[in-house]
């Protein structure tokens, strides 16, 4: 098969590696891609969210299966037009991929087919005196989210009535999110502690694979601004069997078979990112597509071939696959540009690369802002590189300390990372630990 993957991040190279390991690929393409991806894979220079260009490569070059990483094609519809022109294509049409692209058809999804969630209201900018009103009358801590698209930026958790009110004005009134912050979903303060559950599914049936947490904040101990993601791990200890027997009996599968009821059966990867209560797991998000950068801790997880598992969402059939995972526990860390996420510096020439790869097998580096110039690789995004490390999953403290030790073997001008990745699920497990002891 001759496979074309459609991205230029971290998750897409962690796709790419996993994807070339099946042995029903012969050939790999990646739109746009990245230095890291360009050594396994061909790429093509095509942007992630040029339509018609990706479906005439798709056509011209004879692609069996597409696999989408990014959101933005998937709510622009580009698995509709794949499919009408008879290509396979994994991940959600447009409307199911509203689900992402949409906070409160989210929202209103969730409250229809009574999957727990935070209680809310939207608001449209011709109801903006009504937000106004109801953020008076609820208590803080309040979450105010702008409805569309905004990069893992668009959601504030506001401590105090001024603040949430200040953000409603960013969002209404000086429009920071253009169009995606002119309707907004106020919601409850969800208390606990976050993780993600990934499932793959056909319409029907589905999958799952690793649990996994991400660290969105740019410093440690989770202070400061949100960012697309400064590391993860898999499995999350918080995700323990029975809680993720209760995710799939009151989350999952009733949001699948809720899609397909309303009209928009849902395939591809359908990423739930869950607040673990008190009263059990909540949804804060759904996201339509693999996580970044949950996906480098995922797939090296993974035992079973991909690509069988991406098929089957395409063609049918998942209900009767299993995805086997690995024993062990996967770290990512991710080094980012200083600065990021705001302004940041690019073409910075990156060292250390080769001496990770030689020094350490459990360890694998996947770019996620690189770019090749010449004989060098230079940094060319916000994140740079997300560093993942395998090992025992009873002994994530080890694992952690992998992936720091080749951390630490990369430079470049302005490197940042997080020194904390990992932390909560060693304080997770060993508190799992004592619970168990008689
Ligand atoms: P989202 O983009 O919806 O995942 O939100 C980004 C982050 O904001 C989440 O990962 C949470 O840390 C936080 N968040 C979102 N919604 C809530 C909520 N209802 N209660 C508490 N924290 C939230
Ligand atoms: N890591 C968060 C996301 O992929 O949305």
């Amino acid at each position: 098969m001759h496979v074309l993957i459609i991205g230029s991040g971290g998750r897409e190279h962690a796709l790419a590696w996993k994807i070339r390991q099946s042995p029903l690929v012969t050939k790999l393409s990646c739109a746009p891609g990245n230095a890291g991806i360009g050594e396994i894979a061909e790429l093509v220079p095509i942007p992630a969210t040029d339509l018609d260009a990706l479906q005439r490569f798709a056509v011209a070059q004879k692609v069996d299966l597409t696999v989408v990483g990014p959101e933005q094609p998937l709510t622009q519809g580009i698995v509709d037009r794949f499919e009408a022109r008879g290509l396979k294509i994994f991940g959600p049409g447009r409307k199911a991929a509203q689900l992402e692209g949409s906070k409160a058809f989210a929202k209103q999804f969730m409250q229809k087919h009574g999957i727990p969630t935070a209680e809310f209201r939207s608001f449209e900018l011709s109801q903006r005196y009504d937000a106004e009103r109801y953020i008076n009358e609820i208590p803080v801590p309040i979450v105010i989210k702008a409805d569309g698209l905004a990069a893992g930026k668009g959601v504030s958790v506001c401590e105090s009535k001024e603040d949430a009110l200040d953000v409603l004005d960013l969002m209404m009134g000086r429009k920071a999110f253009g169009e995606a912050g002119l309707k907004v979903v106020i919601e409850e303060f969800l208390d606990g502690e976050e993780a993600s559950v990934f499932a793959i599914t056909d319409g029907t049936g589905f999958v799952t694979l690793s649990s996994a947490q991400d660290h969105k904040r740019i410093f440690d101990n989770d202070l400061g601004k949100n960012t697309g993601g400064m590391g993860a791990y898999a499995p999350a200890p918080v995700m323990t069997p029975e809680l993720l027997d209760i995710v799939n009996r009151t989350i999952i599968r009733p949001t699948i078979d809720g899609l397909r009821k309303d009209g928009y059966p849902y395939r591809g990867c359908l990423y739930v990112g869950l607040m673990i209560t008190e009263t059990g797991p909540k949804v804060i998000e759904y996201n339509c597509r693999f996580g970044d950068p949950e996906t480098e801790v995922i797939l090296p997880l993974l035992k079973t071939d991909l690509v069988e598992l991406l098929l089957a969402s395409v063609e049918g059939g998942i209900g009767s696959l299993k995805a086997d995972l690995h024993p062990l526990s996967a770290v990512c860390v991710v080094i980012a540009s200083g600065g990021y996420p705001d302004t940041y510096e690019t073409g910075k020439q990156i060292v250390g690369l080769d001496a990770v790869k030689l020094a350490d097998e459990q360890v694998m580096v996947f770019h996620a802002g690189t770019t090749r110039e010449k004989n060098a690789v230079v940094s060319s995004g916000g994140r740079v590189l997300g560093v993942t490390a395998i090992g025992p999953e009873t002994d994530l403290e080890a694992t952690i300390d992998r992936a720091y030790r080749a951390v630490e073997k990369i430079t470049f001008d302005g490197a940042y990372y997080r020194s904390d990745i990992g932390k909560k699920g060693v304080e997770r497990l060993r508190q799992l630990r004592k619970e168990e002891q008689p």
